[in-house]
C-alpha cells in the first residue's frame, strides 16, 4: 500500500513540475505503441476508457489534507508548495493531461496559511467578509454577488480552483454553533443570497461548492446524528434552500453534510444525490464529502457522492478492492470520474491560467466595509437617539468594543491582515472615547489574553468573561462624557453547539452591569446604546429596555469597526433586517424541545417535530410573540408603501404584484420590502405567511419612491404532498402581503386558483423510517 502511495506522490509531484514549467502537453503523447487520450481534447469518456483503476481510484479519492497532517498513515498534504493551507484537492494524472485541482475554505474569504515557510515579507491574507447570517441581514443580492465576485477572485489569485463556499443550511435553532456561517431560517432569502454568491465566485472562472448537503443544523454529535425529518419539511424548508440556489447558478460542485437524514449518511443516500439532486433537480456537477463523512466510502461512490475528502491511502485500496470483488460496479466508478473531471476541465489551472498571489485587498477591503454597512440592523432607536453627532465623548463599555469578534470560528475563519475594531473604528471617525476606561479594557483583555492563549479554532469557544467596571468609575463615566456605547459579545463555530446559559442567555454579571450603565447614564439626562457583536441569535426581551437604542452589528468582518461607526455617525444610514427571528425566550423556539437530540450529551437521533414551522412560519402561524421579527429593521427615515396592484384576480401564471416604496423621511434612505403568500388551507396545513420574495430599494432621496414588482407562479403557490411526491396547489384564495417584516404587512391582494392544480411530480425520496409527532397548523 505503502509502494502506491509514495509511486503516486511522486508522480503527483512530477506533475506539478511539468504544469508548473513546461509547456502544457494537450495533445496526445504516445506511450509505448497506444496513443494516449489527453483530457480536454480527446472525450472525458474516452480518458476514463483509459485509465486504470488505479487511476480512477486515485481521481476519486482527494489528493490529502494539504496543511500537511500527521495521520497514523504518515504525512498528508503532498502538496504544500502549491498552496499550502488549502483543505483539499482532487489528484493530477500527468500521464492523461489531468493536473491537480485546489480546493479550499470558505463562506467569508480564503482560508490558506497566510505566511509559508515562516518568511513574512511575502503575505498570502485573505480579506475577512462579514459572516454569511450578516451578509444576508442586507437582502441585496447584487451586493452579495459583488462579494462572490471579489471572494472569488481572491480563490484564483492565490490559485483555488474550487472555493469549498456559500454554506447555507437552514438556521433551524439558535444554539447550532455554525449558524453564523449561514444565511437564514427562510428558505427563500437563503436560497437566493446563496445564488447570488455562486454566481459572483463563478463570474471569476473559481468554482463554487455549496454545503452541507443537507440538514446540518446542529454540531452536536455532527458526524453521527441522525436527523429525522418529514418528507415535506425536507422538500419545502430544508432542500428548498438548496433547489432554489443550485437550479439559478448552477454551482460545479455540492458538498454532502457528515450528519444522516432518515436513517441515511447524507453522502451515502442515493435518494438525496442521485433521485432528488440529479434526476428531480437536473444537478450535473460533481459531489463531494465532508472532511471524512460517513462510515462506507463505497456506498457514498454508489449513492453518486464523486469525491471522497480529504482523502486517505488506505481509501485508494478500498476502491480498487470493491471494484476487484464485485462490491462497486465499475461503470458506476466511471460515472464519479467521469462528473469529476468534467468539473476538472472547468478550472483555471487545467486552462492554463498562472495565479500571482496578488489579489487587489485594497479594492475587497472597501467592499468588505460597504457589505457591513448594508447589513447592520437597527432594531431600536427612541428619540432618535442615533446618529450620533461627531465629536461627541463616549463612554465606551464592553469587551469586544476593543476586541471585537469579525467573524465564526473554523474552516470559515480567515487568515486577514488587519481588523478594525469598534473602538479604533469610532475613533478614527472623530468620536473622542473615555481614555481611563480604555485603558481598564485594554489592560484586562490583554492580561486575559495571557492567561488563556487563543486555542485552535475548532469546538467549543472559549468566551471571555466581561470586565466589570466598578461603580464608582461607571459613575465617573456617566458625569464626564456624553453617552454609553456598550457592546455584547459572543462567538461560536464548528463542532460545537453554544450553550444556552452564559452565551444564548446573558451572564448576571453582565445583565447587571448594562442595568448600572444604563441607571448612571439616565441618572445624568445621558442615552444609552447597546451593540450586539454576534454570530447568531441571543435572548434581548430582558435587557433591551434598558437602552435608548439598540444596533445589531453582527460580526462585521475585517473593516467591522469603520462601517459601525459610519452607521453610529450618520454616514450611513441602516438598511439591513433580520434574516432571522429573535424569540422573546429560548423555550419558545418551536425546535427548542428536540434540540440537538437525545441523548442530550451526544445525541443519536434528533427529530424534526416542528416540521414546516420554522422561524417565523412558527410564530406567525401560532401566534407566538417575538422580541424581534423576521425580516425586521429600522432606518434613520421612513418610507411609505402605497399602490399595491396584481395583474390578475384568478391565479395566471405568473401573477405580478406592483407596489409603491417612497421615502418619507428627511435623509436619505434604503428600504428591504419583501413579499409574503397565504396559500388557502386545503388537505394540508399552511403556514399563515410564506416569503415569496424580496426587493432592496435603491437609495431613495427624501419624497422619492420606487416601484417594485413582484412574480408569483405556480411552483410559490404549492405546497409539498408526500403522499403523491408532488408539489400542490390547493384551489382557493391566495393573499400576496406587502410588508416591512414578517410582523408588519402593510398592504394587501388575493387572487383565486379555481382548481387544484399539480405544480411537479417528484420521486419518492428520504422516507422517515418512524413516526413523526409533527406538529400541525390550522387545517
Ligand atoms: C467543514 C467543511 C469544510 C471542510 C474543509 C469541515 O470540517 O464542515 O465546511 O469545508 O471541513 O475544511
Amino acid at each position: 500500500m505503502f509502494e502506491l502511495r509514495r509511486n503516486i506522490n511522486t508522480a503527483w509531484k512530477l506533475s506539478y513540475l511539468l504544469f508548473a514549467f513546461l509547456p502544457l502537453q494537450l495533445f496526445s503523447q504516445a506511450q509505448g505503441s497506444q496513443i494516449v487520450p489527453q483530457l480536454g481534447k480527446a472525450s472525458i469518456q474516452e480518458v476514463v476508457a483509459a485509465m486504470t483503476l488505479e487511476e480512477k481510484a486515485t481521481i476519486v479519492i482527494g489528493g490529502g489534507r494539504m496543511m500537511g497532517e500527521e495521520t497514523e498513515n504518515g504525512m498528508i498534504g503532498e502538496m504544500d508548495g502549491i498552496v499550502p493551507g488549502a483543505a483539499g484537492s482532487i489528484n493530477s494524472i500527468p500521464r492523461l493531461g489531468i493536473p491537480i485541482t485546489v480546493l479550499a475554505d470558505g463562506p467569508t474569504g480564503v482560508r490558506i496559511h497566510p505566511i509559508r515557510n515562516n518568511d513574512s515579507t511575502k503575505t498570502y491574507y485573505g480579506t475577512s467578509f462579514p459572516v454569511p447570517t450578516m451578509m444576508a441581514s442586507s437582502w441585496d443580492v447584487e451586493l452579495i454577488q459583488q462579494v462572490g465576485t471579489a471572494l472569488g477572485d481572491e480563490f484564483k489569485h492565490y490559485g483555488v480552483d474550487v472555493a469549498l463556499a456559500p454554506a447555507f443550511n437552514i438556521i433551524r435553532n439558535p444554539l447550532n454553533g455554525r449558524n453564523g456561517e449561514y444565511y437564514s431560517e427562510d428558505p427563500v432569502l437563503s436560497g437566493e443570497i446563496a445564488a447570488a454568491m455562486v454566481s459572483g465566485i463563478q463570474s471569476t472562472g473559481v468554482g463554487a461548492t455549496v454545503k452541507h448537503f443537507v440538514a446540518n443544523n446542529q454540531e452536536s454529535n455532527r458526524r453521527k446524528v441522525n436527523a429525522v425529518i418529514s418528507e415535506r419539511a425536507l422538500r419545502e424548508i430544508y432542500l428548498k434552500t438548496f433547489e432554489i440556489a443550485i437550479k439559478k447558478s448552477n454551482p460545479w460542485a455540492v458538498m454532502t453534510a457528515y450528519n444522516k437524514v432518515n436513517g441515511t449518511y447524507t453522502p451515502e443516500s442515493y435518494d438525496l444525490i442521485t433521485k432528488i439532486l440529479r434526476e428531480d433537480w437536473g444537478f450535473s456537477g460533481f459531489v463531494m464529502t465532508d472532511w471524512r463523512a460517513g462510515e462506507d466510502i463505497i456506498a457514498q461512490l454508489k449513492a453518486g457522492n464523486d469525491l471522497i475528502e480529504p482523502g486517505f491511502d488506505k481509501q485508494i485500496i478500498e476502491v480498487i478492492d470493491a471494484v476487484k470483488s464485485g462490491m462497486l460496479d465499475e461503470n458506476d466508478l466511471n460515472k464519479n470520474v467521469e462528473r469529476i473531471l468534467t468539473g476538472v476541465t472547468k478550472t483555471l489551472r487545467f486552462n492554463g491560467y498562472k495565479n500571482d498571489d496578488h489579489p487587489d485587498l485594497d479594492k475587497h477591503a472597501k467592499l468588505c466595509k460597504k457589505a457591513a454597512e448594508e447589513s447592520i440592523v437597527l432594531l431600536k432607536n427612541e428619540e432618535q437617539t442615533l446618529p450620533l453627532k461627531s465629536g461627541l465623548k463616549i463612554a465606551l463599555f464592553g469587551n469586544t468594543s476593543y476586541d471585537t469578534f469579525i467573524n465564526n470560528n473554523g474552516s470559515s475563519d480567515v487568515s486577514f491582515a488587519y481588523n478594525i475594531s469598534i473602538c479604533e473604528g469610532l475613533a478614527s471617525s472623530g468620536f473622542s472615547i473615555d481614555a481611563k476606561l480604555k485603558s481598564e479594557y485594554d489592560t484586562y483583555i490583554e492580561n486575559d489574553r495571557i492567561a488563556f492563549p487563543a486555542k485552535n479554532s475548532f469546538g467549543k469557544v472559549r468566551l471571555r468573561p466581561e470586565y466589570i467596571a466598578s461603580s464608582a468609575l461607571i459613575e465617573k463615566c456617566a458625569n464626564e462624557t456624553d453617552i454609553a456605547i456598550v457592546s455584547i459579545g459572543r462567538n461560536s463555530g464548528e463542532a460545537a453547539d453554544r450553550e444556552l446559559e452564559g452565551d444564548y442567555n446573558l451572564t448576571e454579571a453582565e445583565l447587571a452591569q448594562l442595568k448600572s450603565i444604563s441607571e448612571a447614564f439616565h441618572k445624568t439626562g445621558k442615552k444609552v446604546v447597546f451593540l450586539m457583536n454576534v454570530g447568531g441569535v441571543i435572548e434581548t426581551t430582558s435587557w433591551k429596555d434598558l437602552a435608548d437604542a439598540l444596533m445589531l452589528v453582527w460580526q462585521p468582518g475585517q473593516e467591522g469597526g469603520n462601517a459601525i461607526a459610519n452607521v453610529v455617525s450618520g454616514k450611513v444610514n441602516p438598511s439591513g433586517k433580520l434574516p432571522v427571528t429573535f424569540p422573546v425566550k429560548y423555550e419558545e423556539v418551536a425546535s427548542s424541545k428536540n434540540f440537538p437530540g437525545t441523548p442530550a450529551r451526544r445525541p443519536k437521533e434528533v427529530v424534526y417535530e416542528e416540521g414546516i414551522y420554522v422561524g417565523y412560519r412558527y410564530n406567525a402561524t401560532f401566534g407566538v410573540a417575538t422580541s424581534f421579527p423576521f425580516g425586521f429593521g429600522l432606518s434613520y427615515t421612513s418610507f411609505e408603501y402605497s399602490d399595491l396592484s396584481i395583474n390578475s384576480k384568478q391565479f395566471r401564471q405568473p401573477v405580478h404584484a406592483t407596489v409603491t416604496i417612497t421615502n418619507t423621511g428627511k435623509v436619505p434612505g434604503k428600504e428591504v420590502v419583501q413579499c409574503y403568500l397565504s396559500a388557502p388551507v386545503g388537505e394540508a396545513d399552511k403556514p399563515v405567511i410564506e416569503l415569496k420574495g424580496f426587493f432592496k430599494t435603491k437609495m431613495l432621496n427624501p419624497g422619492e419612491s420606487q416601484t417594485l414588482c413582484f412574480s408569483i407562479n405556480a411552483k410559490d403557490l404549492a405546497s409539498f404532498n408526500a403522499g403523491q411526491s408532488a408539489w400542490i396547489a390547493d384551489a382557493g384564495i391566495y393573499t400576496i402581503h406587502i410588508g416591512a417584516s414578517s410582523e408588519d404587512l402593510k398592504l394587501s391582494k388575493s387572487f383565486k386558483l379555481k382548481n387544484e392544480l399539480v405544480v411537479e411530480k417528484v420521486n419518492k425520496a428520504l422516507v422517515p423510517q418512524v413516526e413523526i409527532d409533527l406538529l400541525q397548523g390550522n387545517k
